[in-house]
C-alpha cells in the first residue's frame, strides 16, 4: 500500500468548472414532474399495489424513473425448475434488473384445449422465482413468437388447422383466445400492479410485419388487445416490430380507446462489423429512426442481439459455431452498441439471449441444432463469461444513478479525434451531462472532452466506448468528471462509496468538487491527488481495486473512492436490502443478501478461494456466508473483512461410461411386423401448404396427429413385377433423411443435403429418393403383396415469421411413385406414442424404442447384450445403446457437466441423446458442429443414478458410432442452489 501525496496540473486546463454544469441545450425538456431520487427499491412481490407507467423518457414506477435493464432467457431451454433461480440469481447479481421471457405455446399444449403448466412448464413457479430474484419481468407469451422454436412456437396441432394463422380469421383467433387465456391466467397473479408478482410489460406478437396495412391485421392486433385487457393484464404493452419501420406505434390500431398504455417497441440485431446504428436521439428521425418512431414513449428495444444463433454444419457450411458468436460480439461489441442504445434514449434495453440454453427434444426450429447458446453473456452450462462484465458495469450504473434515466440530446461536441464519435446528453433536472464516446477504429485514440472550462482528455481504445459523467452526485459529493465509468454510489453505514470502472492499465482522473481542500488516504493500490480551486482531481492507474479515502476537514462526510478495473468490477456486488444498501466484495458471485439484526446474512458462489469484505448499514457487526458464520475485523475501508479466505470449489470426479449394452430395433422394416394397430392413412384433404398429389392420399404425418420426431409407413401393395425403381417423395425441415426397405431389404437411405451459406435459412426441403429396384429381381418377381417400409426423420416445422402459414408446410411422406408400375399403395401410418406427462410433447417421436420406453429409466435391458465402444457395424437403421452411471456432487458443489460424443466425422450416423428418459438433443456426427451436450442438475442426478440412451440412426454406408461418450465437466462453484430433481418416471408396467 503506498500513501502519497503529489501535485499535478490537470491534463489539461485548470479553468473553474461551475457546480452545475453546462446549460441546458435547446432540446432540452423540462422533466414532467418526476422525482429521479433514489431509484425504486428492488421489486418483489410485496403485496403492495404499484403503478407502472411511462412517459417519453422511461418507465415510471411508483413515480420514480427507471431504465429497464434487461437480459431474456427462456424457461423452455432450461428443463431444471430449479436452475431458473440460478440464471435469475446471476442477472440480478451482474446488474440486470428485468429478465425478458417468451412463453412458448408449443410447450405448454399438447393438444387443441389442453394446456400444461406443471414440472418444467411451472410459468407460476418461473414468475415466483423471478420476483424472489428481485427481477422485473416482461412477459412475451406470443400468440407467436419465433425464437428459433419448433413452429415459431405454434403448436404441433396448429399445423393441421383451418385458418390463416397471424390473422383476424376466426378459427386462428379461436385457438388463440384458448392459449391466451391459459397463459393470461397465470401471468394475471404476477402482475407487479397488484404487488403479487413483478411483470412490468407484456408483449403481444413477435415481429408482426406482414398485414399491418391490412384489415385483417389490424383487426387482429386489435383482438388480442382486447383480450389481454379482458383478462385483466393492467400492465404497459407493446409489439416488436422487425426492422423498425414504426409497425404498430401507438395509434395505428384500435386499442379501445385507451390511450397511453401501449408501447412501441423493435429489435435489432446489427453486424458487429458495421458501425453502431441510431436508433433513436440522433439517428436520421421519422418512422425509420428506431424509437423517434414514437416520440411521447421511451425508446424501447425488445431485443438487441447478445449474439447469435448457429445452424447445421459447423464452418463450411456458414455455421461459425458459439464461440464464434462470443468472440464477435465481446465486451467491446456491448459497450459500443449498447451505449449507443443508451445515448439513443433507449430505456428499455433487453439483450437477446443473455442465457440461451438448450433446445432440448425437438424444440429447435430448423434453423439450429440442440445448443442455443447463443454466444451469449451466461453460456449454456451457466457459467459466467467475461461478457458479462460491461453488462454488469452498465447495469448497477443505471440503478444507481437515475439521472441517466431522464436524459436530453445535448449540443454537438467536437472531441479532436475523428474517429470518435461523441454523443452529448443532459439531464434536464439534475443538469449533469452525460457523454458516450465510441472509437470505431481498430486503432486506440483519445478524446478531448470539452467540459465548461476545461478539457478532458479520455482515452478510447480501439474498437471500443465507454460513458463519461459529468455533475453527477455521489451523494454528498459531486463529481466533476472522471475519466473511469462511474458503475455505483451508495450510502453505506456513515461513509458514502463511489465506484469508477475501466479497463487495466488506463490511467484515470477523476474530479471531485470540494470548496474546501479534504484529507485523503490511499488504503490500496496507487495513487496520487491534487486539490486546486475547489477541485479535488485523484489519478490512478487501473489496476485491481484501488482504494482512496476522502474525507472533508470536519470528517463529516467521508466518501471512499473506489476505482476497479474489469477483473475487480466483478467482484464487487452490490445490493439493496429494506435495511439499506449492501455492498460486497471478494466471491465469485452474490446470489443473496438480507440484514437480520446486526447480521449480514449472504449468500453466494466461490470458484477459486476467496476474499469476503461486506459493507453495510451500522449497527452491522456479523457475516453469515452460505449459512456459516465468518470470523470478520473491521478495515480502515470502513468495511468488515473475513478473516480467513473463503475456500473455492473442491475437485468434481466424472466416472468413465462404459457398461454399454445395445439392441437393434427397426422391427417395422420387416415383411411380416405387425401393424394392424397403425393409423391407416385416408385423409384426402389437408390444411398443409405442401400440395397433395392429385387422387393419392395425405401422407403428411401432422394431419394424423404426429407432430414431433421420426414417423414411420408402412405401404402394401401387389402387381409391381415391371418395376424398375421405387421414388418416394418426402419433406422434411434442415437435416431430414428418409430409409426404406422393400419386404424387409434396405432400399438405401436418402438425406437431405446440409444447408450451405446460400441455403442455410431454408427450412423446408423436399426430395424424391429414387431406389433402384432392378426390374425382375427377386424383390418384385411376386405379384405380392409387396411392403415397403419408410423411416422419416422428419426434424421440426418452419416458423412462421411473415406470417404466411410456413409452419404448415407438410413433414413426412407426400407420395410414392413406381417406374415400370402403377401399384395402389395402402399406407399406414407411426409416429410417437402418446405425450410423455412428465417430459411433454416434444420430448418423443416414433422410433420403435421410442414407443417402447428404451430411452426410460428402469427400463430392463438386461437381455441387451454388451457392446463396448465404438461400434464398427454397418447397418441401415436404428440401434440403441443404454448405460448406467453414477454420480455423487458434493451438496455444496453446483457442478455443470456435459456429454461429449466424438468419432470420425466420415462416419454417416446420428444419435438422439435420453438422460433418464429426458430428450437432451441430436448429434449427427457427420454434420456438427455440436459435440457437447448440456445435461441439466436436476435431470442430471449429481447424487445418485442415471441412465442414458442413445438411439442411434445409421445409414449403413460406414461404420457407425459413436466411437467416445464421455461426461465433461463444463463447470463448477462452490455454492449453487438447491436442486430438485426432476420427475423422470419409467415405463408404465
Ligand atoms: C428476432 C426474433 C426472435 C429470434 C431472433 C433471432 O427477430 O424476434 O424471436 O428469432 O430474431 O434469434
Amino acid at each position: 500500500m503506498e500513501l502519497s501525496r503529489r501535485t499535478f496540473s490537470a491534463i489539461a486546463g485548470t479553468a473553474a468548472l461551475g457546480l452545475s454544469l453546462g446549460g441546458s441545450s435547446a432540446m432540452c425538456v423540462a422533466a414532467a414532474g418526476v422525482p429521479t431520487g433514489p431509484p425504486p427499491g428492488t421489486p418483489g412481490a410485496d403485496g403492495r399495489t404499484h403503478r407502472v407507467d411511462f412517459d417519453r423518457y422511461s418507465m415510471i414506477v411508483d413515480g420514480r424513473r427507471v431504465v429497464l435493464w434487461s437480459g431474456e432467457m427462456h424457461p423452455f431451454r432450461l428443463p431444471s425448475p430449479s436452475l431458473w433461480r440460478d440464471v435469475l440469481h446471476k442477472l440480478r447479481a451482474y446488474g440486470y434488473n428485468t429478465v425478458s421471457v417468451y412463453v412458448s405455446w408449443n410447450y405448454h399444449s399438447p393438444a387443441p384445449g389442453s394446456y400444461d403448466f406443471t414440472g418444467v412448464r411451472d410459468l407460476d413457479l418461473f414468475l415466483r422465482t423471478a420476483a424472489e430474484a428481485g427481477l422485473y419481468v416482461t412477459l412475451r407469451p406470443g400468440p407467436y413468437i419465433n425464437a428459433e422454436v419448433d413452429a415459431g412456437g405454434f403448436p404441433g396441432w396448429l399445423t393441421a388447422t383451418g385458418g390463416t394463422a397471424r390473422t383476424a380469421d376466426p378459427t386462428y383467433l379461436r385457438h388463440v383466445d384458448e392459449w391466451l387465456t391459459a397463459v393470461n391466467r397465470i401471468a394475471v397473479r404476477h402482475l407487479y400492479t397488484r404487488g403479487t408478482g413483478t411483470i412490468v410489460l407484456y408483449q403481444m406478437e413477435n415481429e408482426y410485419a406482414n398485414h399491418v396495412t391490412e384489415a385483417t391485421g389490424r383487426d387482429y392486433m386489435a383482438h388480442l388487445y382486447r383480450k389481454v385487457r379482458a383478462d385483466g393484464i393492467d400492465v404497459p404493452l407493446f409489439h416488436n416490430d422487425k426492422g423498425r419501420n414504426g409497425d404498430w406505434a401507438p395509434g395505428t390500431f384500435d386499442t379501445g380507446g385507451e390511450r397511453g398504455r401501449w408501447l412501441y417497441g423493435f429489435d435489432g440485431y446489427p453486424s458487429p462489423f458495421q458501425t453502431p446504428p441510431d436508433w433513436g436521439y440522433f439517428g436520421p428521425g421519422g418512422i425509420e429512426g428506431g424509437s423517434t418512431a414514437s416520440p411521447e414513449t421511451p425508446g424501447l428495444i425488445a431485443e438487441f442481439g447478445g449474439g447469435w444463433f448457429d445452424p447445421w454444419g459447423g464452418a463450411e457450411f456458414g455455421g461459425k459455431g458459439y464461440a464464434e458468436s462470443r468472440r464477435t460480439r465481446d465486451a467491446a461489441y456491448e459497450r459500443r452498441f449498447y451505449l449507443t442504445n443508451l445515448a439513443n434514449g433507449i430505456k428499455i434495453h433487453n439483450v437477446y439471449m443473455t442465457f440461451g440454453g438448450t433446445s432440448w427434444g425437438w424444440l429447435p426450429a430448423p434453423a439450429v441444432y440442440t445448443s442455443y447458446d447463443y454466444g451469449a453473456a451466461l453460456d449454456e452450462a451457466r457459467q459466467p463469461t467475461a461478457k458479462l462484465v460491461p453488462m454488469h458495469q452498465i447495469g448497477h450504473l443505471l440503478q444507481s444513478f437515475p439521472d441517466l434515466a431522464e436524459l436530453d440530446r445535448a449540443a454537438d461536441v467536437s472531441v479532436g479525434a475523428p474517429e470518435i464519435r461523441a454523443y452529448h446528453l443532459v439531464s434536464p433536472d439534475t443538469g449533469a451531462h452525460v457523454y458516450v464516446l465510441r472509437n470505431d477504429s481498430p486503432t486506440d485514440a483519445v478524446a478531448a472532452v470539452p467540459l465548461a472550462g476545461t478539457t478532458v482528455q479520455v482515452p478510447v481504445p480501439g474498437r471500443d466506448a465507454r460513458l463519461l459523467a459529468a455533475g453527477i452526485s455521489l451523494g454528498r459529493w459531486t463529481l466533476r468528471h472522471s475519466t473511469a465509468q462511474p458503475m455505483l454510489r451508495m450510502t453505506a453505514g456513515r461513509q458514502d462509496i463511489a465506484l469508477f470502472t475501466g479497463r487495466t492499465g488506463e490511467e484515470t482522473e477523476t474530479a471531485l468538487e470540494s470548496p474546501n481542500e479534504p484529507a485523503v488516504t490511499v488504503l490500496e493500490g496507487t495513487a496520487d491527488w491534487a486539490y486546486e480551486g475547489g477541485v479535488l482531481r485523484v489519478r490512478a492507474r487501473l489496476d485491481g481495486l484501488t482504494r482512496i479515502a476522502v474525507t472533508d476537514k470536519t470528517g463529516a462526510a467521508p466518501l471512499l473512492l473506489l476505482l476497479a478495473d474489469d477483473a475487480a468490477s466483478v467482484r464487487l456486488w452490490p445490493r439493496a436490502t429494506p435495511s439499506g444498501p449492501v455492498l460486497v466484495h471478494g466471491p465469485a458471485l452474490l446470489r443473496t443478501a438480507a440484514l437480520r439484526g446486526a447480521t449480514a446474512e449472504l449468500t453466494g458462489d466461490t470458484v477459486e478461494e476467496a476474499d469476503l469484505e461486506v459493507w453495510a448499514p451500522r449497527g452491522v457487526s456479523e457475516v453469515v456466508w452460505n449459512g456459516a458464520g465468518v470470523r470478520t475485523r473491521g478495515t480502515r475501508s470502513g468495511s468488515l473483512r473475513a478473516e480467513r479466505r473463503l475456500p473455492g470449489a473442491g475437485a468434481v470426479r466424472l466416472p468413465a461410461l462404459a457398461g454399454w449394452r445395445r439392441k437393434d430395433e427397426n422391427p417395422e422394416s420387416a415383411a411380416g411386423f405387425d401393424d394392424s394397430a397403425w393409423r391407416t392413412a385416408d385423409l384426402n384433404t389437408s390444411f398443409s401448404t405442401t400440395p397433395v398429389p392429385a387422387g393419392a392420399p395425405v401422407l403428411f404425418a401432422d394431419d394424423y396427429g404426429f407432430h414431433y420426431g421420426d414417423v414411420w409407413y408402412r405401404g402394401r401393395f401387389e402387381g409391381a413385377t415391371g418395376a424398375g425403381s421405387v421414388s418416394l417423395s418426402y419433406v422434411t425441415g434442415t437435416q431430414g433423411l428418409l430409409m426404406a426397405w422393400l419386404d424387409g431389404r434396405p432400399l438405401g437411405t436418402h438425406r437431405m443435403p446440409v444447408p450451405d451459406t446460400r441455403t442455410v435459412r431454408q427450412a423446408t426441403w423436399k426430395a424424391t429418393a429414387t431406389f433402384p429396384l432392378a426390374p425382375g429381381s427377386r424383390s418384385l418377381r411376386e405379384n405380392g403383396p409387396h411392403v415397403l417400409s419408410v423411416l422419416v426423420r422428419r426434424m421440426q416445422h418452419d416458423q412462421d415469421g411473415r406470417a404466411n402459414d410456413s409452419h404448415k408446410a407438410g413433414r413426412g411422406l407426400v407420395s410414392v411413385a413406381f417406374d415400370g408400375a402403377s401399384p395402389s399403395v395402402r399406407w399406414r401410418i407411426q409416429g410417437a406414442a402418446a405425450p410423455d406427462p412428465v417430459r411433454g410433447p416434444l420430448n418423443n417421436g416414433g422410433l420403435y424404442g421410442e414407443r417402447e420406453g428404451w430411452h426410460l429409466p428402469g427400463f430392463h435391458d438386461h437381455d441387451w447384450r454388451p457392446a463396448p465402444l465404438p461400434n464398427a457395424e454397418r447397418r441401415q437403421g436404428v440401434v440403441w445403446y443404454r448405460t448406467g452411471f453414477r454420480l455423487s456432487v458434493d451438496p455444496a458443489t453446483d457442478a455443470s457437466i456435459g456429454l461429449t460424443l466424438r468419432d470420425d466425422p466420415s462416419r454417416a450416423y446420428r444419435v438422439q441423446i435420453f438422460l433418464n428418459g429426458w430428450n437432451m438433443g441430436q448429434y449427427i456426427n457427420d454434420v456438427g458442429p455440436q459435440h457437447t451436450f448440456v445435461l441439466p442438475n436436476g435431470i442430471l442426478n449429481t447424487r445418485g443414478d442415471n441412465t442414458l440412451a442413445l438411439a442411434v440412426l445409421s445409414d449403413g454406408t460406414t461404420p457407425s458410432g459413436p466411437a467416445t461418450a464421455e461426461l465433461t465437466l463444463l463447470g463448477r462453484a462452490s455454492g449453487g442452489v438447491p436442486v430438485t430433481r426432476v420427475d423422470y418416471p419409467g415405463p408404465v408396467r
